[in-house]
């Protein structure tokens, strides 16, 4: 799978833009604050219906201006597919696949695969849970439309719940109201726990041997899923809750509160790895990302390297570079001398200057 092309208009700092991208390496650089993230953001955006900094429609938007397009070619299985994407301020945005448009973005999600990699992603060990529940929610959605539903179901259920558990503490008897969504709850948020589980026996297969080679053989990386409640116990856990929930207004148990621990020699790294063994966990994660997209698609999926490269040393880098030889990769940086060695063979170098690219 690769991007061909994409178009912008008004979309961030760039009025209108046309590129084109080759099936394998491209490198875009430039000095700061010229617009380099900015064509990762709407790669992503196109494939993934939201920004990977998670910024609103009216911050992407480029200022002054109502309303932005994103079309992006790509190729998926040797067939052309195009995606149009219409941005608007304060209102839901347009999406159409080929030229037909779609009820709901989500439909979108599957049909590009994407892995974005930025310097952030590096402490995704040492930060808090959520970071770590997006990982896996983002990875599942686009691989498996079964769980984008019941995830999707589950979070409208939270809010629904939390509510209530507002309206509550004003008039006490809307109380038996709740059972209706404990149970939604329980049946949405067991499927969510049980999918998540199974995702990280998968990344757990994958990522074993990727840590063991980028540790030198010296490091056996595990994933664990933690559960607030786990699928059996949470109806009787809820219930145990609920004076809980009342009080704080809030649901504070099941899998919106779950985490993922990571084990090196029975040790949870969150909290007592080093800082180069949690950066190597989270480059080994990120590798392992990439193999499981391969292995359920069929295909490589695209990957969007944020100015990572520079933060890593000479040894991360190079297993990174030779994991990819095979994979469309639109690199960032500022400079091009800072990491360009023999490993990569760059096809495509672009210079990115002031929301215009040359
Ligand atoms: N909605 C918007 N409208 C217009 N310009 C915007 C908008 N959002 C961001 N920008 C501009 O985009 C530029 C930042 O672009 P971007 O983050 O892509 O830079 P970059 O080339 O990746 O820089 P760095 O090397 O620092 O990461 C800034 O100049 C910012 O002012
Ligand atoms: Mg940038």
């Amino acid at each position: 799978m690769y991007i061909q092309s994409i178009e912008l208009n008004n979309f961030r700092n760039y009025a209108n833009l046309s590129m084109d991208f080759h099936p394998e390496k491209n490198i875009l650089y430039g000095d700061n604050a010229q617009g380099k993230t900015n064509i990762l953001e709407a790669i992503y955006y196109c494939g993934m219906t939201k920004s990977h900094k998670g910024s609103k429609e009216k911050e992407i938007i480029k200022m002054n201006e109502k309303e932005a397009h994103i079309r992006m070619h790509i190729n998926k299985n040797g067939v052309d597919r195009r995606i149009d994407m219409h941005l608007k301020r304060n209102k839901p945005k347009g999406v159409a696949i080929d030229g037909i448009p779609i009820r709901k973005s989500q439909e979108l999600l599957g049909l590009v695969n994407l892995v974005f990699f930025s310097p952030e992603d590096l402490s995704i060990i040492k930060r808090g849970p959520s970071e770590r529940r997006r990982f896996l929610d983002m990875e599942l959605c686009q691989l498996d439309p079964v769980y984008l539903h019941d995830l999707s179901k589950y979070n409208h259920v939270v809010d629904q719940r939390n509510n209530l558990l507002k309206q509550i503490a004003f008039d006490k008897s809307l109380l038996p109201t709740l059972e209706i969504w404990d149970q939604q709850l329980v049946e949405y948020g067991r499927k969510v726990i049980d999918r998540r589980k199974t995702q990280i026996q998968q990344l757990n297969a994958a990522i074993a041997p990727i840590h063991e080679k980028l540790s030198g053989g010296k490091e056996h990386l595990q994933l664990i899923y933690e559960a607030s409640a786990t699928e059996e116990a949470f109806a009787d856990k809820l219930a145990l809750n609920q004076d809980r929930d009342l009080f704080q207004k809030s649901t504070t148990l099941g899998p919106h509160r779950d985490d993922i621990m990571f084990v090196i020699d029975n040790i949870d790294i969150r909290k007592y790895g080093s800082q180069g063994q949690q950066r190597t966990a989270a480059l080994s994660l990120k590798l392992a990302e990439i193999t499981i997209i391969k292995q359920v698609v069929g295909d490589w999926p695209i990957l969007l390297l944020d100015d990572v490269l520079s933060e890593l040393d000479r040894n991360r880098q190079n297993c990174l570079l030779d994991s990819i030889q095979e994979i469309q990769t639109i690199i960032t940086c500022t400079g091009l001398e800072e990491f360009i060695q023999e490993r990569l063979h760059v096809n495509r170098v672009y210079k990115v200057v002031n929301g215009t690219v040359e």
